[in-house]
């Protein structure tokens, strides 16, 4: 009995010291969590963005690190994806449309921008930044980004095609720039009839989006056009077209463009050009710096100039270029939105353009005197984007250029003859405007 007491006494003074253990562990605890500074207990949030693996490297190189160092609370996840425009949009689309995207930033190309805001995928930006401030881009660059009077796009760097020439090569043979097509051809073949170089021309004939914007730029120069964004009128199987195909096609014939060229992406071409073995190369002003490198065989040897046009047209060169957008599904808008802030900054343009010789969104950057220092023909530059022209601002855009690269690459391979390649091209193209009804 007296034993049976002592027991009931012990457990008692066991359970209560229990309880007070137990309150004990949890007030330590608060105290720990409380003391821990809150840069340890808290995750930075990551915000993931996918890009093309060449356009990642300057971001690599001081963009990220520098936006990192500045906001401590947050991580850019990089991801580096295909080289081809199609090819990166292609991931972003079934990311979307699986439905739980990683992606939190994403990085669009000007043409992307009517698509994934028809199709919800984007956050409204329009509230985020005020006319003025929208007024120190250029007004092409932010129309890219503007749907249905919304704006869904902050353009971080703009992008117009050019016309590279090897100005050593030129001026030992006499010639002035070329201005029209027939120039291009007459000095490519005399350059190459005088042995200076193997080829004349190179631009991008593959099937991808690459070609679409080249292409734009030929038509354009022989008066024509692709799809007209106010009445959806489609040129395609107009005489213009014809005529831009077959200057693209003598190009080939006459031997003054390789036969691979209906082959090649943005950097086949470059390397192309840069190794020596053509007079004129047709791409973007990413091309300059890599082309002026250190150890280019063609350092300080070439010129830049606005695309050529057929003597009695007004020409163009397409305009290009990337911007930022916020997914929808994103769980972090506001640090999202910190990120563009950042990347869209006159500061950080500033350094991103001086290390990647990229065209800038701000307009005052094409006359900073620390980037003319360094890159003289950016004013020009300035002159050439304001005269861009713009691929269809329209919704259905990707399905319409998939259209175009399908019959021109035939036809510029010789599988389908140019004129009913053009005639199936518009009649597709037609159909898909109708069937899908009018401008976003
Ligand atoms: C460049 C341009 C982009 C275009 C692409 C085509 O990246 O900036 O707008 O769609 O080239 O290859």
């Amino acid at each position: 009995m007296f034993y049976l007491k002592r027991l009931q006494e012990h457990q008692k003074i066991f359970q209560r010291s229990k309880f007070w253990l137990g309150i004990f562990i949890v007030v330590l605890l608060c105290i720990i969590l409380i003391s821990i500074p809150p840069t340890l207990s808290q995750q930075p949030v990551v915000l993931n963005l996918l890009m093309t693996a060449p356009d990642a490297q300057p971001w690599k190189q001081f963009l990220i690190k520098d936006f990192e160092e500045k906001n401590p609370g947050i991580r850019i996840n990089l991801i580096e994806g295909p080289n081809a425009t199609n090819l990166l949009e292609d991931l972003y689309t079934s990311a979307f449309i699986l439905g739980d995207s990683p992606y939190d930033l994403i990085n669009m190309d000007v043409i992307w921008t009517p698509k994934f805001a028809a199709a919800g995928w984007l956050l409204d930006l329009s509230d985020r930044m005020t006319q003025q401030e929208l007024a120190a881009f250029s007004p092409k660059d932010v129309e890219g980004g503007r749907v249905g009077g919304k704006l869904y796009r902050i353009p971080m760097r703009s992008d117009v095609g050019v016309l590279y020439s090897r100005k050593d090569l030129l001026k030992q043979a006499g010639f002035q720039p070329p201005e029209t097509f027939s120039d291009l051809l007459k000095i490519s073949l005399a350059l190459q009839q005088q042995r200076k170089v193997n080829w004349g021309y190179v631009w991008q004939g593959r099937q991808y989006e690459g070609l679409a914007a080249m292409f734009v730029e030929v038509l354009e120069g022989f008066g024509g056009f692709w799809v007209n964004p106010n009445t959806l009128e489609v040129g395609l199987d107009r005489p213009e077209t014809l005529q831009a195909i077959a200057f693209l096609k003598e190009t080939v014939a006459k031997g003054i463009s390789p036969p691979g060229v209906t082959t090649y992406i943005e950097e086949d071409t470059r390397r192309f050009f840069q190794s020596g073995q053509a007079a004129f190369l047709r791409s973007w002003p990413y091309v300059w710096p890599l082309a002026n490198a250190a150890d280019s065989p063609i350092k300080g040897k070439i010129a830049i100039q606005p695309m050529v046009s057929n003597a009695l047209k007004t020409g163009g060169s397409c305009l290009g270029g990337w911007g930022l957008g916020i997914a929808k599904s994103t769980k972090h808008p506001e640090e999202a939105w910190k990120a563009i802030q950042y990347f869209t900054s006159e500061q950080a343009q500033r350094q991103f353009i001086l290390s990647a010789g990229y065209v800038p969104s701000r307009r005052s950057l094409f006359t900073d005197p620390e980037i003319v220092a360094k890159f003289p023909y950016y004013p020009k530059l300035l002159e050439i984007e304001d005269k861009a022209i713009l691929r269809p601002p329209i919704a259905q855009y990707d399905q319409a250029s998939d259209i175009l690269q399908r019959y021109l690459s035939a036809a510029l391979t010789n599988r389908i003859a140019p004129e009913s390649a053009m005639k199936a091209a518009a009649a597709e193209t037609r159909m898909l405007l109708k069937t899908r009804g009018s401008r976003e």
